[in-house]
């Protein structure tokens, strides 16, 4: 058996321990022994969203036994743990610093080397998990709750970061605006569900596209760049123009579907785009809404159309989980690199 490290992460919201074995296969190197996940959605639903400092609080009752139950999943004690890898950042402070203590303790008695992972880094290499080595150069685009942006991965365990939002992640806006639609939380699972009956040409809301002005701005990029706010506040002030007359159901459909119809056409034509520019020899997605149905449906015909083939994790491993970090924890521990025992959490961590 190759080595075994135990991931974790605890950077939001899910509270997760996993065992991923360095299986020494260069096309396929890293084999998911267990991957343990206690999701806290039950608890902020209640209050419509994340509260970082009750995800803190969950974080601390449910790591020990998430630990524990990662271990007995993969039947090995602690004595069988080559490294350790954990979410250093970015994401909530409170939560990161419980995964980060738990992961320097048990590095520290067991005498093993400690490696601190970039949560993104964790997505991209979500992708690698299941499908293997993937062709480069690859376009990633990462699209979660809290994140959307493309890298360009040239070489293995490189991204160079070519674009991001510029204000609302794209699964902020499918959870404000299912709030605004009195869908409940999280709202990209039940707007992707009522999109598939609803037209997505019903209403007129504004695409996502950047202005003149917006593009050349000369501190950006420019055109890569993503926006979502905007489409956020048109939905809202539909909702606004209706007031007293409230939505059928088929109207909400449409509401979803139209909304849906123009976030993914957003996402997936800027990745096509930026693969074309950077000449890349395949696309990765990447996060929790690259489960959204949609997106891989548009991101499979897009690639089958340009001959560039798209790679996306299952939905288990697209949505927050310590597999990933783990996998991301060893392409570093291989290349060389582990952290000091003295690492901090970092809210605002960059790739
Ligand atoms: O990666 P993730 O689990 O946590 C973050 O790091 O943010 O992503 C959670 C986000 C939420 O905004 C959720 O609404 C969105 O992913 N999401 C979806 C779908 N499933 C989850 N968005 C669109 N369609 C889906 N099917
Ligand atoms: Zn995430």
């Amino acid at each position: 058996m190759g080595m075994l490290i135990l991931g974790i992460e605890t950077s939001c919201d899910e509270t997760s321990a996993a065992v991923v074995e360095d299986t020494g296969d260069l096309s396929r190197p890293w084999a998911v022994r267990s991957n343990i996940i206690a999701s806290q959605i039950a608890i902020h639903r209640e209050w419509g969203g994340v509260v970082p400092e009750l995800a803190s609080r969950q974080h601390l009752r449910d790591i020990c036994g998430v630990v524990e139950r990662a271990l007995d999943a993969a039947s090995i004690g602690w004595q069988d743990l080559g490294a350790i890898a954990v979410t250093e950042g970015p994401g909530l402070v409170g939560a990161l610093l419980v995964g980060l203590s738990f992961a320097k303790a048990a590095a520290a008695t067991l005498a093993v080397p400690l490696v601190g992972v970039h949560h993104l880094a964790g997505h991209i290499e979500s992708i690698v998990l299941e499908n293997g080595e993937i062709p480069l150069p690859a376009v990633v685009l990462v699209v979660s709750g809290g994140h959307t942006s493309l890298y360009l991965v040239a070489e293995q365990g490189r991204y160079e970061l070519l674009s991001r939002t510029r204000d609302d992640a794209a699964g902020e806006a499918y959870d404000k605006v299912a709030k605004l639609l009195g869908l409940g939380y999280p709202g990209g699972p039940v707007i992707d569900q009522l999109a598939k009956h609803g037209n997505d040409r019903a209403i007129s809301l504004p695409s996502t596209r950047l202005t003149h002005a917006d593009r050349n701005a000369p501190h950006l990029k420019g055109d890569l760049d993503f926006s979502f706010s905007g489409l956020k506040t048109a939905v809202l002030r539909h909702v606004k123009s209706r007031e007293g007359r409230p939505f059928t159901e088929q109207e909400i459909a449409d509401v979803c579907a139209t909304f849906q119809r123009i976030v993914v056409t957003t996402l997936v034509e800027r990745t096509f785009t930026a693969a074309r520019r950077y000449g890349a020899a395949s696309v990765g997605v990447a996060g929790g809404v690259s489960a959204n149905s949609r997106l891989r449906a548009d991101m499979n015909a897009y690639g089958a159309a340009r001959e560039i083939p798209p790679f996306v994790p299952s939905l288990r491993l697209s949505t927050d989980n310590a597999a990933m970090i783990a996998a991301a924890g060893l392409r570093k521990f291989r290349a060389g690199i582990t952290s000091p025992l003295d690492i901090n959490a970092d809210a605002a961590l960059v790739l």
